[in-house]
């Protein structure tokens, strides 16, 4: 009986250890594209047109999107944290209305990406 109450518990538990181990890979998963990746590999190397434009595939979606909010962990070394907050959670959510294909997503990603708006304060 006490052994089939213990092996009861052990399977309750299991989840429990999957769901750490898949919330600690996400938040690793995060923090491994530096500002200067994403930089290089988004902006310029031309997968954040591809999304604006609509001519993304979803993997592809999801990948800006992890970088973006990425992104928005990372520190800027110049300008402040309030500036740096407000431009990168823009971009966040942009990035996210696309993924949920929402009408006119695509233009607001456009428009959150300003180069230079960014750069002059942050770069
Ligand atoms: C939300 C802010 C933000 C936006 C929008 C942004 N950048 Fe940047 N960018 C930065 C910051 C901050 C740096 C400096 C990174 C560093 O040196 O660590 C940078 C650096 C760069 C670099 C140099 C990377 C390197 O290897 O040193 C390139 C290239 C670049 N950005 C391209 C772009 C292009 C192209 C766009 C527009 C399509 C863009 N960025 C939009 C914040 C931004």
């Amino acid at each position: 009986m006490l052994k089939s109450i213990m092996s009861v518990l052990v399977l309750a538990a299991m989840p429990l250890v999957f769901m750490t181990v898949t919330t600690q890979a996400e938040e690793s998963d995060s923090a491994k594209y530096s500002t200067k990746e994403i930089m290089k590999v988004g902006f310029k190397g031309g997968l954040l047109k591809k999304v604006a434009s609509g001519n993304a595939s979803d993997d592809e979606k999801q990948k800006l999107h992890a970088m973006l909010v990425a992104l928005g962990k990372n520190k800027a070394e110049k300008g402040d944290a309030e500036s740096w907050k407000k431009l990168t959670s823009a971009l966040v959510k942009a990035s996210s209305d696309v993924l949920e294909g929402k009408d006119g997503a695509g233009d607001a990603l456009q428009k959150a990406s300003n180069c230079k708006a960014c750069h002059n304060i942050h770069k």
